[in-house]
């Protein structure tokens, strides 16, 4: 994942030989990529990130400084859903430039770039940059940068940077600030989101080296405050800041030394960063100024910060290899993961953001993404799983009048919500192809509170946390039960029940083509996750109601008569099939034509836009049989093949496994993957009918972000359900592994081009180590006192005992 940038003998990345499974590196970055590279290179901690903008930039076009605080969010003025919230991009307390005596300050685009170095140091978790400019006087000046938001304590971030006047000797100056003129616009096609979202902003110094900002959003009286130090030295000499910059909403200090060429200057710079959304804070300036004042300088802070990641690496770790092409991406991937979601996050009251805390892709807002996010976390850090359906928990309310809304009981999440849990959906989106902005009606998609059940259980199967299951599981199982009870309506004449007028995930589908955005009947998707959530809930209910121990919780209280009913429903929604015993997406999907795929290919190439591009013709894609992402093989990804047959065999119904494959082959062959979740579903369902294809499937997932450069969204913010998704496709998927009637079970099926994999998982609270490769499993547990871990490999039944290692031979490829 290297640049490809002429080598720089005097650079200490291109001549530090970092380890290549652990470098993502770029030279002499091109300005298109430039976005797309500053989201990949942020640094973050679970509460809050930063962009890798350069700190001499401001946003021109070509960077955009972002820092953002999970869950930090602002509406700006709008009525209705044209005015949804966004989360804020904060202060930028990056800015650092200098300037040789009578030069200009140095800014991209003054002063010629020799060479620039950029690589993210994912085991220490440290972004470091090297860069030779010279000015018109041929001055060469070099800056060797790291930067880092610290894990080990989260208000903390630090930039610290070394400056050698290479070729001169004379005055340097050095200008360190924040600046509070800052406004969102990294998203500029979505509705509302951009625009100034911070007012009254103050500022002033703290003494010779410190700065402070204090700002306070327009419309959610959110204030965010930002102490700052800079200590500017050479050898052991320190040099105060000799004069105050800046205007209304910006400060700086700037501080001047007399250099001889290759003295190296270091610019120690160190902020502190608290909200009036935190925990134990008495006023947000107040705790910024006292934890910058404890602060040590970079390299204790960089140390601390580094001893954590080890540890987080020990968690998280997915080996395929040291010299495997596979094992930085898939480092990129869960080190981005952890960006946006650490053991910091635990304690705050923030969901999934979609794209991360890399950028303003979909105002931060928060998906049914999770779904494919949690069964990762719920192997490795699950405290965070349950933190964040919490977060859907203490919402409630919304849920519950959004249900109410429409006229249902139980509860309903919004398909995009933020701080409050209001639907945050847009009522518009600009199509990119003509420009103009058209209705939007995504918020049909409802199934994002099956999502939130499914994951309520999948996490209760995986921890076995009976409090949990008893409060907060419980509550999301029966209040999502009870909505979709509501929605099914009966039909007497053929003794079935229909849900109409939904959305799958399919985005592509939102009505019929005489009903556009009226919603479909009968989406396979829809129905069986529900037919699957009413068991769970009555399953729960059950469980709950026979455990002595579930006694002193308060239960949601359902009779008897309401579970019947939940039961009868489950037996009895309708499903359509295509003539050849295919699961149809909808009801009526069996009419619609096929599309004309070598036709739009032969036009456009790339049809990830396919809606849109139609929509521009004047045509819709609700016409035809196609599909933006994975929508009935979403089924096969969450259920696998035996639940689904299960579920709709339950419905009076026979799903012919045999029939699998094809079903898996016609919509396939008929979805653009316009979703980045789209081909971690696929690689899925592929992995035991068509390894080669799943691989491939998995290897264009995980290079979603990284391969995008130049004509992707990744600028806005990385993919975070992608992200997470691959890596439980490596987990889960190619282990084999599922939890069933408190059982872990193995049925590994390594793809070919892997020659083995190593995983750390957590089970119950017990950490295993796994190792699969073509010919075995392995398995060890470390000392301890628990009673041994029942496991099942391909079907044999064993116990692992702490302190043990257990070798089982896998009897060829199943
Ligand atoms: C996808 C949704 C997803 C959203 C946010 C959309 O493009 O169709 O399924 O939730 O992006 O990631």
């Amino acid at each position: 994942m290297a640049g490809t940038g002429p080598v720089d003998p005097g650079c200490e990345l291109c001549t530090s030989g970092l380890p290549a499974g652990w470098v993502l590196t770029y030279v002499d970055g091109d300005p298109d990529g430039e976005g797309t590279r500053e989201a990949l290179l942020t640094v973050g901690n679970g509460y809050l990130a930063s962009r890798g903008a350069a700190p001499e930039a401001s946003a021109d076009g070509v960077h955009y400084p972002g820092t953002y605080l999970a869950g930090f969010h602002n509406r700006l003025p709008g009525t209705g859903r044209d005015a949804a919230e966004s989360i804020v991009n904060l202060p930028n307390w990056l800015p650092l430039t200098f300037r040789p005596a009578s030069g200009e300050w140095y800014a991209p685009g003054r002063g010629h770039r020799l060479h620039e170095h950029q690589a993210l140091d994912l085991r220490t978790g440290v972004y470091r940059r090297e860069l030779v400019v010279a000015d018109r006087q041929r001055r060469r000046t070099r800056l060797r940068q790291r930067r880092l938001v610290s894990m080990a304590a989260s208000h903390l971030a630090a930039l610290h940077t070394t400056i050698v006047a290479e070729n001169w000797s004379g005055r340097l100056e050095v200008r360190s600030g924040l600046d509070g003129g800052v406004v969102n616009a990294n998203a500029p096609e979505e509705l509302g989101t951009c625009g100034r979202h911070l007012d009254r902003v103050g500022c002033g110094t703290d003494g010779p080296e410190s700065l402070w900002m204090v700002a306070e959003t327009g419309d959610s009286h959110l204030r965010v405050a930002l102490a700052a130090r800079t200590r500017v030295s050479v050898g052991s000499r320190r040099q105060p800041a000799h004069r105050t910059v800046g205007g209304p909403a910006e400060i700086g200090q700037v501080f001047a030394l007399d250099l001889t060429a290759g003295e190296p200057v270091a610019v120690d710079k160190t902020v502190a960063v608290f909200s009036s959304r935190d925990r134990a804070v008495y006023e947000p300036l107040v705790a910024a100024r006292t934890e910058l004042g404890d602060a040590g300088p970079f390299e204790v802070l960089a140390t601390d910060h580094a001893a954590v990641w080890a540890g987080l690496w020990e968690r998280l770790r997915i080996d395929v290899g040291e010299d495997h092409a596979w094992q930085l991406p898939v480092r990129v991937q869960t080190f981005h993961l952890v960006q946006t979601l650490s053991p910091h996050t635990v304690d705050l009251d923030v969901g999934v953001p979609a794209r991360g805390l890399h950028g303003e892709g979909y105002h931060g807002h928060i998906f049914w993404d999770e779904l494919f996010v949690y069964p990762f976390l719920n192997l490795r850090l699950p405290e965070l799983t349950r933190a964040m359906l919490e977060y859907r928990h203490r919402r409630l309310g919304w849920a519950r009048r959004q249900a109410a809304e429409l006229g249902m009981a139980g509860a309903l999440f919004p398909w995009q919500s933020a701080s409050s849990g209001r639907d945050e959906s847009p009522a518009r989106s600009r199509n990119p192809v003509t420009g103009r902005w058209v209705p939007d009606h995504t918020n049909l998609q409802h199934h994002v509170n099956l999502a939130v059940a499914h994951s309520a259980w999948q996490y209760w199967e995986t921890t076995a946390d009976l409090p949990f299951l008893a409060t907060t599981g419980i509550d999301l199982l029966v209040e999502t039960a009870r909505f979709w009870a509501g929605a099914a309506t009966y039909d007497p004449a053929d003794d079935r029940f229909d849900i109409r007028g939904v959305m799958g995930p399919d985005e592509y589908h939102d009505g019929y083509p005489n009903r556009p955005s009226e919603g479909l009947d009968n989406c396979a998707y829809v129905n069986v996750m529900v037919a699957w959530t009413l068991a769970r809930a009555c399953e729960a209910y059950g469980l709950l109601e026979r455990h002595p121990g579930a006694r002193p919780w308060l239960r949601p209280a359902v009779g008897r008569p309401e579970l019947e009913h939940w039961a009868h429903i489950g037996r009895r929604l309708r499903l359509s099939f295509l003539d050849d015993g295919i699961l149809a997406q909808f009801e009526g999907y069996a009419d619609l034509p096929e599309l004309d795929w070598e036709h739009y290919r032969r036009r456009y190439g790339d049809l990830r836009p396919l809606a849109w591009l139609m929509q521009a013709e004047g045509d819709s894609t609700n016409r035809y049989r196609v599909s933006k992402q994975a929508d009935v093989l979403m089924l096969l990804y969450l259920l696998g093949a035996d639940e689904l047959a299960g579920l709709v065999g339950r419905l009076g119904y026979d799903l012919d496994r045999a029939r699998i494959p094809a079903t898996v082959d016609h919509y396939l062959t008929r979805t653009t993957h316009g979703s980045t979740l789209s081909r971690v579903a696929h690689a899925w369902v592929l992995a035991r009918t068509d390894r080669r294809r799943s691989w491939d499937m998995l290897l264009a997932a995980l290079g979603t972000d990284l391969g995008d450069l130049h004509d992707g969204t990744a600028r806005e913010g990385i993919h975070l359900g992608a992200t997470a998704g691959t890596l439980d496709i490596l987990q889960r998927c190619y282990t084999g592994l599922e939890i069933r009637d408190g059982v872990l079970r193995l049925d590994p099926l390594l793809p070919e081009g892997l020659d083995h994999l190593r995983c750390t998982i957590r089970y119950r609270g017990r950490l295993m180590d796994l190792t699969v490769d073509h010919r075995e499993v392995r398995m060890t547990s470390p000392p301890g006192d628990e009673p041994p871990i029942p496991v099942t490999v391909r079907g044999r039944r064993l116990r692992l005992a702490p302190g043990t290692t257990v070798t089982v031979p896998l009897d060829g490829d199943a």
